[in-house]
């Protein structure tokens, strides 16, 4: 039987009952000097990694990590211009592992673009990952704190961990829905919760606080990725910038299938098993007939909603600022999202 965590909002914080503010809009001037930042460090007089770097950054993406930056730190009342610094190295490291990612996966289309590897090769984009890797890196020393590196450093360690662990995963329609949280919990949740973390550690919150920041990141980053993987069944790949569809060419056993397999006929059950043991995205088509068919979207997109209000529950222990809002609006929108 699959267990879906449970699903219970505080009447104080629920996202229907709380004041809401639209958390794009709050940051959206801390967000040009970010890109100023992000242009700045980009920078390199290698001219392929110049090239590369600035063709996937310039594509855009939603920027969501280093809004929990300052989405954080201005919730706990700190203003310093490191925030700009951490938020774009985030977002470094983000874009490092997309890169990667995109190799690994074989993907073509990312933010509405070809891909760096489709486009330039595998070789170039993982060897233009590193640089952007190593330049957060160096954006993380030259914040002068040995907390920031750990935090950084430690979920740096733990996304190649998910990463690892999914590729171990790969075809294996027996997989439980443990382990499939726990590769979404390292490779996607770990950098959401760095990020919410480090606008605590900024603003030098005490533990408790810096806890919380961390917890509603982890639960943001959870939800966020359980959505992620049902847009690949559920989405269009104009909307989404991506190929919809690249998880069962690969053969990737997540949550929407995990549940249809549970919930479907013995025909169906069947139909998803080979889908996954030999990547048969030729069945795309009949896979999202099972999927919509047995409620498996459906429960997934519920458990992306219990996850969001586990971490808008988090919040009670943060100052009711505008910031905070926010973050209750963000979670709702991560969920809700078609894109
Ligand atoms: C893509 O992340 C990788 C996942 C963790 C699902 P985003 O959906 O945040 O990608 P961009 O930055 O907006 O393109
Ligand atoms: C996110 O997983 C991987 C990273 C953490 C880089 P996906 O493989 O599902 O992300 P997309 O769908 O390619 O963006
Ligand atoms: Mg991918
Ligand atoms: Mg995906």
């Amino acid at each position: 039987m699959i267990r879906l965590p449970e699903h219970a909002v505080s009447a104080s914080l629920s996202p229907t009952a709380a004041p809401s503010s639209d958390a794009v809009a709050l940051v959206a001037e801390d967000m040009r000097q970010v890109d100023a930042v992000i242009r700045r460090r980009l920078a390199s007089n290698v001219a392929l990694i110049d090239q590369i770097a600035n063709y996937i950054i310039s594509a855009g993406g939603k920027r969501i990590r280093p809004m929990l930056v300052l989405l954080f730190s201005g919730a706990l009342g700190f203003a310093g211009r490191e925030r700009f610094e951490l938020a774009a190295t985030v977002e470094f490291i983000h874009t490092a592992t997309l890169l990667h990612d995109d190799v690994v996966d074989e993907s073509a289309l990312r933010r509405g673009r070809r891909t760096a590897n489709s486009l330039f090769g595998n070789a170039a984009s993982v060897l233009v990952g590193d640089f952007v890797y190593s330049r957060a890196f160096q954006m993380m020393v030259s914040a002068g704190r040995m907390r920031i590196l750990e935090v950084l450093a430690d979920a740096t360690n733990v996304i190649a961990e998910g990463e690892v662990l999914q590729l171990m995963n790969m075809h294996d329609p027996d997989l439980s829905v443990d382990d499939y949280l726990r590769v979404i919990r390292f490779k996607t949740a770990k950098l959401f919760e760095a990020s919410a973390r480090l606008g605590a550690v900024l603003a030098e919150a005490d533990a408790a606080t810096e806890e919380a920041c961390a917890a509603y990141g982890r639960s943001l980053g959870t939800a966020f990725q359980l959505v992620d993987d049902l847009l690949d069944y559920e989405g269009a790949t104009e909307q989404l910038g991506k190929n919809v569809g690249d998880d069962l060419r690969e053969g990737k056993p997540t949550l929407p299938l995990l549940i249809a397999m549970e919930r479907g006929t013995a025909a169906q059950r069947s139909l998803v098993r080979g889908a996954i043991e030999h990547g048969e995205v030729a069945r795309l088509a009949d896979v999202v007939q099972i999927v919509r068919e047995t409620g498996a979207l459906a429960a997934t997109r519920e458990a992306a909603r219990a996850e969001a209000d586990k971490a808008c529950r988090t919040l009670e222990l943060l100052p009711p600022t505008i910031h905070r809002a926010a973050l209750l609006d963000l979670s709702i929108r991560s969920v809700e999202r078609s894109s």
